[in-house]
């Protein structure tokens, strides 16, 4: 009698499984899958990540930025200072640099990193645009004690005007590179484990007792569902704790930050089909009196992302 197969032989059968989880098998991600899966959340380790060297440059990149909007030199054992940053929201203790991607070669890189593109094409099965891509500068809060719970917890996905979220998928996904270490003491971002499962938006307060510390060292890569109740812990030491956040949604939703109209066509140039992607470039939405795009419309109708002119041709003629 013939032994059962495994769901490993299984693997290279194909169309046996969603596409997007080969580069989760490829990159031997499945565990953090399996806790974004279970928790809603996953804290992938810097050696799975990136080298120490280019989260350094990223780093590097931040605290350039930091200084060129503010006015204000930043330095990691410092507090800050948001200077004459015109911004929203600015709070006692930190601030957000926006719409980083077009400030450093880095944050371009950063989009085709591999376990990233992996992490968030598995959840938004491969359709991916980028939202937005914030970096949070934060320091001390200084009427913070030891033991205060975690704040502003909230979903990232938008519910309904009673708050219910999608119960079978992701509209939106975030992910955190932690630019210095996470810690308790260092404010580092709160999760609710389970909370994606409850498929609403907290009310107010609601989880505090709940949520726990997300820890890891610089290059740590934090990655949450939309579902998933989070916030962060108040910062008790002095410098700063930074990150880039990474924040996706599905086409068919509004990005935060504008990148279609935007983005340099030399920039798609050098980058991936998949980048192309992510910057909504193809998207057909939008047309007037012709209707639209034809070759757009297919392609969107398709799923499929261009791979190179001569794909976009052969789909139209279909
Ligand atoms: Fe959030």
């Amino acid at each position: 009698m013939a032994e059962p197969a495994t769901a490993t032989e299984h693997y290279n059968v194909p169309n046996a499984l969603d596409p997007a989880f080969a580069p989760i098998r490829e990159l031997g991600l499945e565990p953090y899958i399996a806790e974004l899966e279970h928790y809603g959340y996953t804290i992938i380790p810097p050696e799975l990540v990136a080298p120490p060297d280019f989260v350094a440059r990223m780093r590097d990149a931040v605290l350039r930025v930091a200084r060129e909007r503010t006015g204000v030199e930043h330095a990691l054992d410092r507090n800050g200072d948001v200077g004459v940053y015109e911004t929203y929201p600015v709070q006692a203790d930190r601030y957000l640099l926006y719409y980083m991607l077009f400030e450093d070669e880095v944050f371009e890189e950063w989009l085709e990193n591999p376990v990233l593109a992996a992490v968030i094409d598995y959840i938004l099965r491969g359709q991916a645009h980028l939202s937005s891509l914030i970096s949070f500068v934060k320091w001390r809060d200084g009427n913070a004690s030891p033991g205060d719970p975690a704040t502003f917890l909230h979903s990232d996905a938008q519910g309904s005007p009673e708050g219910v979220l999608p119960a079978t998928h992701s509209l939106v996904c975030n992910a955190a590179l932690c630019l210095t270490d996470y810690t308790l003491e260092d404010g580092c971002i709160a999760m609710v484990p389970g909370s994606h499962r409850l498929c609403r938006v907290p009310g107010p307060g609601e989880g505090e007792g709940r949520a726990v510390p997300v820890e890891g060292p610089t290059g740590s890569l934090v990655a949450w569902l939309g579902n998933t109740w989070h916030g962060a812990f108040p910062k008790l030491t002095d410098g700063l704790r930074l990150n880039v956040t990474s924040y996706f949604c599905h086409p068919a939703l509004k990005t935060q930050e504008r990148y279609k109209e935007a983005v340099p066509p030399e920039m798609l140039a050098r980058r991936s089909a998949r980048f192309r992607r992510l910057m909504g470039v193809d998207d057909p939405m939008g047309w007037k009196e012709h209707g639209p795009d034809g070759e757009l419309f297919i392609k969107l109708a398709a799923r499929q992302t261009v791979k190179d002119e001569d794909t976009l041709r052969a789909n139209s003629r279909r």
